[in-house]
C-alpha cells in the first residue's frame, strides 16, 4: 500500500512538473484517483428497459423456457435477435396475437429457411406476454 501511494505521488508529481506546477506532491492524496477518460458506454437494450413491467414480467417467462438457445435480444443466432423483431412490427395488439400464435405454432418462412420450433405447452397468455416482452425492446 504504502509502495502504490509512493508511485502515485511520483507520477502525479511528474505530470505536474510538466504541466508547471510547484507544489505537486504535498496535495495528492491516496483518494485523489485520476478520472476516467473513457467516453459513457452505450446502454444496453436489458439495461435501457428493465425497470419496466412488461419486461420485468416477459424477461422471466421467456427465460423460464427454451427462447435463449435461440434467439438474443441483441444478435441474430438461430432465430432473429429480439431487437430485430422488434424493428420489424409496431407493438399493437393484433401483433402481439399474432406472434404469440407463431411461437406457439412454429414455423418459417418470415426471417429464413429455419424453423422455430413449436412451444404447444404455452398459454396464449404466457406467449403474448413473452412477445410483448421482444416488442418493448426497441432500440
Ligand atoms: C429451435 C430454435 C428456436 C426456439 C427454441 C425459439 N425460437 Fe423463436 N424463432 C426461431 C427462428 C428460426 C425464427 C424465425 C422463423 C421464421 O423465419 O419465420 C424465430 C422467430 C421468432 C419470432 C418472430 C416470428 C415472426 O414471424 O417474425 C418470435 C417473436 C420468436 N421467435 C419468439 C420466440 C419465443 C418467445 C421463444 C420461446 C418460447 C422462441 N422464439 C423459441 C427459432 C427459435
Amino acid at each position: 500500500m504504502k509502495k502504490q501511494i509512493l508511485v502515485f505521488g511520483i507520477v502525479a508529481g511528474l505530470a505536474f512538473a510538466c504541466g508547471g506546477g510547484e507544489k505537486a506532491t504535498e496535495t495528492v492524496t491516496e483518494t485523489a484517483a485520476p478520472e476516467a477518460a473513457a467516453p459513457a458506454p452505450e446502454i444496453s437494450l436489458e439495461d435501457k428497459y428493465k425497470d419496466d413491467p412488461i419486461y420485468i414480467k416477459g424477461v422471466e417467462k421467456v427465460k423460464g423456457s427454451d427462447c435463449m438457445t435461440c434467439h438474443m435480444v441483441d444478435r441474430k443466432i438461430i432465430g432473429p435477435s429480439y431487437a430485430e423483431v422488434a424493428a420489424k412490427y409496431e407493438n399493437t395488439e393484433e401483433n402481439v396475437n399474432m406472434l404469440a400464435q407463431k411461437v406457439i405454432a412454429g414455423g418459417a418462412g418470415v426471417w429464413g429457411e429455419v424453423m422455430m420450433s413449436p412451444h404447444p405447452a404455452l398459454s396464449e397468455e404466457d406467449a403474448k406476454d413473452m412477445v410483448r416482452y421482444i416488442l418493448l425492446l426497441k432500440k
